[in-house]
């Protein structure tokens, strides 16, 4: 199949790559990148793990075919920190004890980091909500809640 190119900005980089044009947003991530913070989980846009940000909007990057975000900005967990110093959402993360699985946890962070780019004092309903397309199994989501409002209130 013949390869197109794309450009975009990557975690505050410009970026090009040539792709197969039906490669998903998620393998050309992980693999033409090694962005692995970015995690498969159904496949299917249900589960939240393989979110990443687009033009500020949380998506799910394994429906996504990776040619759509030509001339877009895409951030993954790998573009929040800064010269080594963590997001004050990942520090919480950690003070809240919300790192549960894991797995999960670079997706549920890159969609509270999407929501506070639209609204950077959220309530905590607009933040379950926000949070809504993340799917936890494991302990619950008490302590995520938690962590984006410690935060949002630093
Ligand atoms: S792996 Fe993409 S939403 Fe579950
Ligand atoms: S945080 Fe991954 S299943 Fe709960």
């Amino acid at each position: 199949m013949e390869k197109v190119k794309i450009s975009f900005n990557l975690n505050y980089e410009d970026v090009t790559v040539e792709i197969d044009p039906n490669k998903r947003l998620i393998d050309m991530l992980r693999e033409d990148f090694k962005l692995t913070s970015v995690k498969e989980g159904c496949s299917e846009g249900e589960c939240g793990a393989c979110t990443v940000i687009v033009d500020s909007k949380a998506v799910t990057s394994c429906i996504m075919l990776a040619p759509q975000v030509q001339g877009s900005s895409v951030i993954t967990l790998e573009g929040l920190s800064k010269n080594g110093e963590l997001d004050k959402l990942q520090r919480a993360f950690i003070d809240a004890g919300a790192v549960q699985c894991g797995f999960c946890t670079p997706g549920m962070i890159l969609s509270a980091k999407a929501l506070f780019m639209k609204n950077p004092n959220p309530a905590r309903e607009e933040i379950k909500k926000a949070m809504s397309g993340n799917i936890c199994r494991c302990t619950g989501y008490k302590k995520i809640i938690d962590a984006v409002e410690i935060a949002r209130d630093k």
